[in-house]
């Protein structure tokens, strides 16, 4: 069983991943009705927090339904973080998460995200100091370390924990690798086997497949798995996952009918949060997602991009569910975006990361 403080997570929680433009409330809900045992809000800035600034205040929201959920905050400075993490407290979640892996040099330069794993005392009083601040428990992910030559991750775990954290995620890379390569999970299994460490240590990185999880936990020991990019257009994963652990056998994948009406869903909250017209435009970034291994779907998908009302996504949503509901989908892992396609300083730069 992994408990953070007095938080369940039952028997190897599968983790949403926090994603930045990605894990908000509405993509959260549909993780959620797919079997995420635990979920994080994107990261949210502390400097942007004690500004009020609206894109940080945003980020704050979360839902009865989504609970277990952490909020995730980032920084390089000891008292806005202190600070910062009493304003997340205040809206209630069932944990602080900490950001020491975010690889945008927006963000390192600044000392926060992965920056900080090159000042390691810096990093373990900014933690002390947040601790202190709530009485929420409160969580780590990070890296690594910064680069090869400096994979600390064994000793900034004790460290992390000597100083009150309770749970410990671990992405298998470092900073300088940012997505690329594949994720090293051989550390993170050290550190969970280290008799020393009594905190629970999910694993994160590179998980897109039941099989994939099920030997990560035979083979590191790891308390628990966070997923994030196979999750992305595909919340089914964490059932899959589940279904495997329990059975040894899959889930059919999931049909077009489905799809759609998972797609609809995520639409929906999407515009519940953010009302018609921001909601629908938030929505876009999404559809080629939900719809990847259905041929010939560019004209569709180009209406669900263009389209300014629910009624008319509606439509094509039910047109896609009608002219496909023979396709026979294989069962293939969700595409991971590799290499140069992920999150690093120019794909993120429109991500207002300190508002
Ligand atoms: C679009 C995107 C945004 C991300 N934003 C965050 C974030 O806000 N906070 C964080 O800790 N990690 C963030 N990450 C890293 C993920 O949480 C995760 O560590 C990484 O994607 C590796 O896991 P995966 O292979 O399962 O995707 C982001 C990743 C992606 C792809």
């Amino acid at each position: 069983m992994a408990k953070i403080g007095n938080i369940d997570l039952g028997e190897f929680p599968l983790l949403l991943a926090p994603m930045e433009d990605v894990s908000d409330p509405p993509f959260r809900a549909v993780c959620k009705e797919n079997g995420a045992d635990l979920m994080y809000t994107e990261f949210i800035s502390s400097e942007g927090l004690i500004r009020d600034a609206i894109k940080s205040r945003q980020k704050l929201d979360i839902f009865d339904y989504e609970r277990p959920i952490g909020i995730q905050i980032f920084g390089g400075d000891e008292e806005p973080m202190a600070m910062a993490a009493q304003i997340a407290a205040a809206t209630n979640p069932d944990l602080v998460d900490i950001n020491f892996g975010c690889p945008v040099k927006k963000v390192v330069s600044k000392g926060a995200g992965a920056g900080i794993l090159k000042d390691v005392p810096k990093m373990i009083k900014l933690t002390a100091a947040v601790v202190k601040a709530t009485s929420l428990p409160v969580t780590v992910k990070t890296r690594l370390g910064w680069d090869d030559d400096s994979r600390n991750i064994e000793e900034v775990a004790e460290r992390l924990q000597d100083v009150g954290i309770q749970a410990l995620t671990i992405h298998g890379r470092t900073r300088t690798q940012m997505y690329k390569g594949n994720a090293d999970w051989t550390l993170i299994g050290k550190v969970k086997n280290n008799p020393r460490i009594h905190i629970p240590i999910f694993g994160n990185g590179d998980i897109s497949t039941p099989e994939q999880a099920v030997s990560a936990r035979e083979k590191y020991g790891v308390d628990g798995i966070m997923i994030g990019r196979a999750a992305i257009g595909y919340p089914w994963i964490f059932n899959e996952i589940r279904h495997f652990i329990q059975t040894g056998e899959h889930l059919p994948p999931p049909t077009v009918l489905e799809r759609v009406r998972v797609c609809k869903k995520h639409l929906y909250h999407s515009i519940a949060w953010k009302g018609e017209i921001v909601g629908i435009l938030e929505m876009r970034r999404h559809y080629t997602n939900y719809l990847k291994g259905l041929p010939h779907i560019k004209d569709f998908r180009q209406q669900l991009v263009t389209y300014k009302t629910l009624a008319e996504l509606e439509e094509v949503l039910d047109a896609i569910a009608t002219q496909y509901k023979d396709h026979i989908f294989e069962r293939t892992a969700p595409q991971i975006t590799e290499d140069d396609d992920l999150p690093t300083d120019n794909e993120m730069e429109h991500c207002n990361v300190y508002g």
